[in-house]
């Protein structure tokens, strides 16, 4: 496949950054992924949006505009031969001739962004939903940063793979804040209940979607993390993100979610998100 490194495309076996790159000694970079359905990006503008957030909190200046940003992300895209894609994009600070935790002065940030073919979403996890697991939040304080350092979500993530399950839904003191890989919501007594952004969260932009079309489906919404008890209670589950839509939750902890089958409104939902996407 055809990627992106620093201004120019070339194939990704000839690829090759500085192992000086701060992103790769410190995880000091940030990251969007952005799905494209029939070779257009999904809700571009609010990745790009995001994206500037994540570098006003690292304190690293955007080094292109939206234009070129819009521009690059589509020519990557025809490269790869148009489709369903997932695009990935990482911008570190850069590599400075030492290793030092802070910043180096004028250094030129790392880009990098590469392609693949969207992952289907497997026909069984529709039909009768997918198993979570609870674990303790074990990351840091500034969840809203799309930050590329993801030790503590590959952490919780294996833990979940581990326990035969696909996600693994976050406890921070006893609240909900949001899946490793996704965001969460919980529909508890006719209530949608979905963590408000905030630090503690990541500002998913398919769960601004998700949050427009409930309020499309007039469904009552609450903005707040889910506690424990709720989310053991909840009569349905579902986890939402760029590659993966909008997924029913089953199984928690090896126990029935609801009646144990995708439930009504998460079907409602999720044909209306299929709707969005033509
Ligand atoms: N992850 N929360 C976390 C911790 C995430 O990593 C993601 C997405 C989301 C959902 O955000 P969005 O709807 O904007 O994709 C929430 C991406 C897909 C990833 O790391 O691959």
């Amino acid at each position: 496949s055809e990627v992106f490194l620093n201004g120019q495309f070339m194939p990704a076996q000839a690829a090759q950054i500085s192992v000086m790159d701060r992103g790769y000694l410190f995880g000091d970079g940030v990251y969007e992924v952005i799905p494209v359905y029939a070779g257009k990006a999904f809700l571009l503008a609010g990745h790009l949006a995001r994206l500037q957030r994540s570098l006003d909190g690292i304190d690293l200046k955007n080094p292109l505009d939206n234009v070129s940003w819009q521009t690059l992300i589509q020519d990557l895209i025809a490269r790869n031969q148009g489709g369903d894609q997932a695009v990935y994009l990482q911008i570190t600070r850069g590599s400075a001739p030492q290793r030092d935790h802070v910043f180096p002065p004028a250094v030129l940030p790392g880009i990098f962004m590469m392609s693949n073919p969207l992952k289907p979403i497997p026909e069984h996890w529709l039909k009768t939903g997918i198993d979570a697991i609870t674990v303790p939040d074990i990351r840091w304080q500034r969840c809203d940063i799309k930050a590329i350092s993801l030790l503590a979500n590959c952490l919780m993530k294996q833990q979940a793979e581990a326990a035969g399950a696909q996600e693994a839904l976050l406890l921070r003191a006893g609240r909900l804040t949001e899946g490793a890989a996704s965001n969460t919501y919980v529909f508890l007594d006719n209530v949608l209940i979905t963590a408000d952004t905030g630090p503690e969260i990541l500002a998913g932009i398919t769960r601004e979607l998700v949050l427009q079309l409930a309020e499309e489906a007039g469904l009552k919404v609450s903005l707040r993390m889910a506690t424990e008890a709720e989310l053991h209670r909840a009569d349905e589950i579902w986890v939402s993100s760029s590659t993966k839509e909008l997924i029913p939750v089953t199984k928690l902890d090896g126990k029935r979610v609801g009646s144990g089958s995708p439930g009504p409104v998460w079907q409602d939902l999720f044909q209306r998100f299929q709707n969005k996407k033509q």
